[in-house]
């Protein structure tokens, strides 16, 4: 008997969608991401080309990237910054028509999955002119980015068709701290004193992940606020670029109207949208919690339905928001990964409900090649 099959549907693996096969790849791409360059019990990073002293004269470091990757950017630069580098991150497109000045002291990381994100080269090539240090983070070997840079990092997370990036923001992420580490040690010349912490919680992450997509209940709170009229995304310090993801995949594939904000800034404007019918998502990592759950606070007094993304010893939380998705205790600065598959998985079950091309949604491509 012959079975009818179409290859394309073999290569999602029994999933509905690449989208979810990849959130539910993350274990094992994170596995890859990783392997053998931390160990906790020595606080040793092993960058196969980028061994101790590589960095040694770099003064700061900016990122430049488009979309998923700028978030990943933005938690590079507040990584690489709170340890005492400065850093900071550029949308590319912006960098490309109005670059801060960069000299050999300077480091440009471009931060691409495909590398070849034309507004990311463009920033690159800019930077190289202007006589800084380039180097790409990327998924792809042989890529224009990994070709043209000075150096290349590979993320590892293997092939992403989905259009929205998801299991390559969490291998960025990793990779970015992993880099973060080695520069920090080489510029300004000593460890990060919670090194040993930040690569345990790395090493646990994919069995993190894995107890994430075995337990969530995202597809319930999906189906509870899937038809209403915003959704706003909140979160302050590392997890600010988080909610900036949770409300861009949101938009990318359930087209409904979404936001990400600084927790803090709410309260300076967009506070005039809140409504019963706008849910808002908070993101908790166990660093400034207090003063994100006043930011709660506020957006309850509107009315507005409040699901907290937090870990599961935080007991507190539990009182002021009406849902809890639940991400296993580690790290504040390695939360936002798993705070983030929770808010993919979200975005892929709100976009279900709603019957959306999630794998090709309208008007997006995987890699875009023109400015
Ligand atoms: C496109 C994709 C996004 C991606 C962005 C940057 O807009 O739709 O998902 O984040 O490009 O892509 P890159 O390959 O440079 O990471």
């Amino acid at each position: 008997q012959i079975v009818d099959w179409d290859p394309e549907d073999a290569g999602k693996g029994g999933y509905e969608h690449y989208m979810l096969k990849e959130i539910h790849e993350q274990p094992t791409s994170l596995r890859q991401t990783l392997r053998g360059r931390a160990d906790p019990t020595t606080g040793d990073v092993i960058l196969e080309d980028f061994p101790s002293g590589t960095f040694e004269g770099i003064r700061r470091v900016q990122f430049v990237a488009c979309g998923t990757s700028y978030h990943a950017g933005l938690v590079g630069s507040h990584f690489i910054g709170s340890r005492g580098l400065p850093a900071q991150t550029f949308l590319a497109s912006e960098y490309a028509v109005s670059a801060p000045p960069v000299d050999e002291e300077t480091l440009v990381v471009g931060v691409t999955q495909s590398g070849e994100t034309a507004d990311t080269l463009s920033a690159l090539r800019r930077a190289e002119a202007g006589g800084a240090r380039t180097l790409a983070v990327t998924n792809v070997v042989g890529s224009t980015a990994a070709r043209e840079c000075d150096d290349a990092l590979f993320i590892r997370a293997g092939p992403e068709i989905g259009v929205a990036a998801t299991k390559t923001f969490s291998s960025q992420v990793v990779s970015l701290s992993l880099l973060g580490e080695r520069l920090v040690r080489d510029a300004v010349g000593r460890r990060s004193d919670d090194v040993q912490d930040v690569l345990s919680a790395l090493s646990d992450l994919p069995d993190h992940v894995q107890r994430i997509l075995d337990y969530t209940k995202a597809h319930r709170i999906a189906k509870r606020y899937y038809d209403c009229d915003s959704y706003f995304f909140i979160g302050r310090g590392s997890v600010y670029p988080v909610a900036l993801e949770g409300a861009l995949k949101f938009k990318e594939i359930s087209y409904e109207h979404a936001e990400g904000f600084a927790a803090g800034e709410l309260k300076h404007g967009p506070l005039a949208l809140v409504t019963p019918a706008t849910p808002v998502f908070a993101v908790f990592t166990g660093r400034h919690d207090r003063k994100t759950l006043s930011n709660v606070k506020e957006v309850e007094a509107r009315g507005a339905p409040v699901v907290a993304v937090a870990s599961e010893t935080n007991e507190e939380i539990v009182q002021y928001a009406d849902d809890v998705l639940t991400i296993p205790d580690t790290h504040p600065d390695v939360a936002g990964i798993l705070a983030n598959v929770q808010l993919q998985l979200l975005s892929y079950h709100a976009a279900a409900q709603l019957d959306r091309p999630i794998d090709k949604p309208r008007n997006l491509a995987k890699s875009v090649t023109v400015e």
